[in-house]
């Protein structure tokens, strides 16, 4: 998830309003930066790596001279964050520039295509290929627009692009599948960007561009085109009523909110990810002598439902561990044979570089799993996969919970598949339903949201709330209880729901709210049982079941639905759905703020 920025001026300098937008998307990603303008039939470029602040104290970003020019702010995906990585790419002859946010999938076979053709290219990114198409289509006598158009339809997975030229120093040219892309029109100048937020101060009148648009920005306004069709397709910009505050949040009143709607998104984006780096992960999952899955908090969860997803469908067994726990309780036994996924969002994680340092020590083999590339996870393990969920500002884990659950089911599902444990018809049945997650995952936000609020309301004055689940489920439970626990401060208590009889039952007494997570899977009976358990001591019930389950739903007090069919290994993703946002709707009842909750940090960087 990058940010893109792009202005054209009646008069004056683009830089400094695209600098400035740039910095309004900063919360997109901020690893690299980088600015094209085109003056004179010349094009300037400056780049690096870093902050937009630190950069532009090395390169001053506002001294670059035209009236037009497009910039973008970096969250690497394909290639660390380098300068010769940052975009605006170029073609050979430096006529053309490209930013791009999204993912091209097939970005190695059009690099091979355009390398055995003779073209140069300099970098390490997938969006280097577009300005190189884009070229070629030129040479080959089409106008700008007719070859961003070619090239947009060659591009496989998501992109919102914005591109200049010298040959036609006069236009942005713009196009969209999947990432967002926005216009901003005011009396003298127009704009295009990421969201809305960048260009607010300067305009209010947004027009939205649609999936499989193309949009030419000019000095005298905009054209829309329908990619498929090359249709013109009118459109008027719409008056967007949002205070600065709002716009860094989409309109979401939290980052923590925002981050949750923006799941079926960035669930799409794990969908992406590069096979290479995938398939080599399950290789060396599938020789290794013992498996350790190691991590902190949110990611922990994330490992301990991988182990269910591993040994169900690659008959692999693993070891979840808490980080720092890692050294006392395996320090001795690790060895050369010992192969240990960690997990971290951040890459940082205090704990968990230190479990990782150890795990070096004894020769063990070191993967990654994490959100943020160059982190000191990625310089430190044999093979790392990036998640792609983009920057998560909210303190409290959501986006990037849902996007290493989906990771580690498609590593399982690629080890089943290796060792041919799993029938194909299975398998294909799997990799259908991931395909649907993201959809799943709008429905419940659309469907569920309200009756969530409502739950809140009826119980935010509740003083402990216990989280249950069986088999994968109990990682539902015990990452739901994080998020009640980190953001409303509700002591709460997640155990397997077997294991509730042999202690924790003592604390029920009537009304005492109990968070039962049941998926119709093999553990559905079994949950019924200790449903009744904790009804006959008075226990209110709240249940997470499948829609139609009408029989979880007679014994419950309250109950909220997911779609049904989602099978039990990839139920995690879309059952903790709903208790991230009982968790934040518990905040808001109690006047927390969900963003920012006491004693915790982003990324806890001391042991
Ligand atoms: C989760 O909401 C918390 N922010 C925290 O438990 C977090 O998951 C933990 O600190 C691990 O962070 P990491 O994934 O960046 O390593």
């Amino acid at each position: 998830m990058c940010g893109i920025f792009g202005s054209i001026l009646k008069k004056g300098s683009a830089a400094p309003i695209i600098h400035a937008g740039l910095k309004r998307l900063e919360y997109r990603g901020y690893d690299s930066v980088g600015l094209a303008t085109v003056d004179d039939g010349k094009l300037f470029i400056k780049k690096d790596a870093g902050k937009i602040d630190d950069v532009h104290r090395l390169l001053d970003l506002d001294a670059m001279p035209g009236r037009i020019g497009i910039g973008h702010t970096r969250w690497a995906t394909h290639g660390a964050p380098y300068k010769v990585n940052a975009h605006p790419h170029t073609d050979c002859r430096e006529e053309i520039a490209v930013v791009h946010n999204g993912i091209i999938e097939n970005f190695a076979d059009l690099r091979a295509e355009l390398e055995a053709a003779g073209h140069v290219l300099k970098s390490k990114t997938d969006t280097e290929v577009v300005a190189h198409l884009i070229e070629d289509s030129v040479k080959s006598g089409l106008s700008l627009v007719e070859a961003v158009r070619d090239a947009a339809k060659r591009l496989d997975g998501s992109y919102a692009l914005a591109v200049v030229s010298t040959r036609e120093p006069d236009k942005i040219v713009c196009a969209r599948k999947e990432s967002p892309l926005v216009v901003g029109i005011n009396e003298s100048e127009v704009y295009c960007a990421s969201d809305i937020p960048a260009f607010l101060p300067l305009t209010k009148k947004a027009l939205i561009i649609e999936n499989g648009e193309l949009v030419v920005l000019s000095e005298g306004g905009y054209e829309i085109r329908r990619l498929s069709d090359w249709s013109v397709v009118p459109r008027e910009p719409e008056v967007v009523d949002w205070n600065p505050e709002m716009a860094e949040k989409q309109g979401y009143p939290h980052f923590m909110l925002k981050e949750i709607y923006e799941q079926p998104d960035t669930l799409r984006n794990t969908l992406r990810l590069q096979n290479q780096f995938l398939d080599l992960m399950t290789e060396f999952l599938d020789r290794a002598g013992e498996v350790f899955l190691v991590a902190c908090g949110t990611s922990y969860h994330a490992c301990l439902a991988a182990s269910y997803m591993f040994s169900k469908l690659a008959f692999l067994a693993t070891h979840p561990i808490i980080a720092s726990e890692f050294i006392e309780q395996h320090g001795r036994s690790v060895n050369i044979d010992s192969t240990i996924l960690f997990v971290s969002q951040s890459g940082e994680t205090a704990d968990t570089l230190a479990a990782l340092d150890h795990a070096r020590l004894r020769a063990a083999t070191v993967l990654g799993l994490t959100n943020v590339i160059a982190s000191t996870l990625t310089r430190l393990a044999r093979v790392y996969v990036c998640q792609q969920s983009g920057p998560e500002i909210g303190v409290a884990a959501t986006k990037t919970f849902t996007s290493q659950l989906s990771v580690l089911a498609q590593l399982a599902l690629r080890l089943a598949k290796k060792r041919g444990k799993v029938s194909h018809v299975e398998i294909e049945f799997l990799e259908e339903r991931l395909e649907q997650i993201p959809e799943f995952a709008t429905t419940i936000l659309k469907t569920q949201s309200d009756k969530i609020k409502a739950l809140a309301q009826k119980y935010s004055k509740s003083q402990c709330f216990f989280y249950l689940g069986r088999g994968i489920s109990s990682a539902t439970a015990s990452e739901g209880r994080l998020k009640l626990m980190e953001i409303s401060y509700v002591p709460s208590i997640a155990y397997p729901a077997g294991e509730s009889k042999h202690g924790p039952i003592s604390l029920i007494e009537p009304g005492f709210p109990v968070v039962f997570i049941c998926p119709k899977d093999e553990t559905h009976r079994a949950v019924i049982s200790n449903i009744m358990e904790m009804k006959a001591r008075g226990a209110s019930i709240i249940a997470l079941c499948e829609e139609n389950d009408e029989e979880i739903k007679r014994y419950a007090d309250d109950f909220i639905e997911v779609p049904k069919g989602i099978p039990e290994i990839l139920s995690p993703i879309l059952y903790v759905i709903p208790l991230q946002l009982f968790a934040y709707y518990m905040a808001m009842e109690r006047g927390l703020n969900p963003d920012m909750p006491r004693n915790l940090a982003k990324s806890v960087t001391v042991k």
